[in-house]
């Protein structure tokens, strides 16, 4: 049994991932700018989940939580579509995971701590739109940063977290593609117009999603953190990459068999709800899990079928 502090705990993929360490006995501290509302999304009935606290502005963190980590897992970050991307936005997206990290790195620094591993997230947003000819060749995590807004943030994420190297201390970074969870996330925007009958295709519906299954996200986390062959970058995504079409299709038939109008929802139109942020909807990124595949790393969900088989009974 180990101790495993993680920031942004309280999200999507963290609460999971606490919930499934806890499971596997270790003992858990979420690092949260609000430790009250953190403990608010979990099951009071999990004994072995604690709470710490930072503020990444002020520059505190609390020491003894690292003094206790034997890992640390790095999630923190603003939601990257959860607002449109004016100038302001942007920078908190950034300095959200570059300010956390640097915190994270001082603390490590000035302390005499245990920590082994640091498994970070990052994104697929890293790599830019796939090349323009037919059957192009999928990315893979020697390819460089694109140099838009996401492709950047990610680059200087990474870098950000990178130095903690120079501390002796094994990094994993997770590139990862759109999480499926029934809990929030990408998800339920695809399956929630399913209500109204409608399963809008965004644009022409052949920009490529890579995509992986919240279970399988955080089993690579676990592998992250147990396995100490593992180290770098990896691509978090599932074998078979799908089109928007495919996706939007498959989902609509999986939750409403025939019943429901699929329709294209233009690309003007999608620029003027989203300004900048459309570019990211309606980029093609065909993107290789080779390279987990090669590590050993077994999905549980590789295939679409059996991830929308896993939500529709989760
Ligand atoms: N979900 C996906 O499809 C996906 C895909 C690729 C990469 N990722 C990355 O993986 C990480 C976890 O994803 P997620 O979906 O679990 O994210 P999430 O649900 O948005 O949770 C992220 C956590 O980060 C903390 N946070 C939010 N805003 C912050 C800010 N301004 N400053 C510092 N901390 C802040 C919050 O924790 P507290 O409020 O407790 O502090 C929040 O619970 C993120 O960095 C995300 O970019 C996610």
């Amino acid at each position: 049994m180990e101790t495993i502090l993680i920031t942004g705990g309280s999200g999507l993929i963290g609460t999971s991932l606490c919930e499934l360490l806890a499971d596997r006995g270790h003992q858990v501290i979420v690092l949260t700018r609000s430790p009250s509302s953190a403990k608010r999304k979990f099951d009071p009935a999990i004994k072995n989940i604690s709470f710490a606290a930072w503020n990444i502005d002020k520059g505190n963190i609390d020491e003894d939580a690292i003094l206790r980590a034997d890992h640390i897992v790095h999630l923190a970050g603003a939601g990257v579509a959860d607002k449109r991307w004016t100038r302001r936005r942007k920078k908190e997206i950034v300095n959200s995971r570059v300010k956390s990290s640097e915190l994270l790195l001082n603390a490590l620094k000035r302390t005499a701590h245990k920590v082994k591993t640091v498994a970070s997230a990052s994104a697929i947003g890293w790599y830019g739109p796939d090349p323009s000819i037919p059957n192009p060749h999928p990315f893979r995590e020697s390819d460089p940063a694109d140099n838009h807004f996401l492709g950047e943030t990610c680059r200087l994420w990474e870098q950000s977290i990178q130095p903690v190297t120079d501390l002796g201390i094994r990094l994993v970074i997770l590139r990862a593609g759109m999480v499926f969870s029934a809990k929030g996330g990408a998800f339920p925007a695809f399956k929630n117009p399913l209500k109204f009958g409608i399963a809008p295709i965004l644009g022409n519906g052949r920009q490529v999603v890579s995509w992986i299954h919240i279970d399988d996200i955080c089993r690579l986390y676990l592998a992250a953190l147990e396995r100490a062959d593992m180290r770098g970058v990896y691509n978090a995504v599932a074998p078979e990459p799908v089109n928007n079409k495919t996706l939007t299709q498959t989902i609509a038939h999986f939750f409403r068999g025939k019943n429901f109008i699929s329709f294209h929802t233009p690309r003007f139109a999608i620029k003027i709800a989203l300004g900048e942020m459309s570019v990211e909807v309606l980029k093609s990124a065909t993107v290789s899990c080779d390279k987990l595949r090669d590590a050993g790393f077994h999905f549980l969900y590789p295939s679409l079928d059996s991830a929308l088989n896993a939500l529709k009974n989760s």
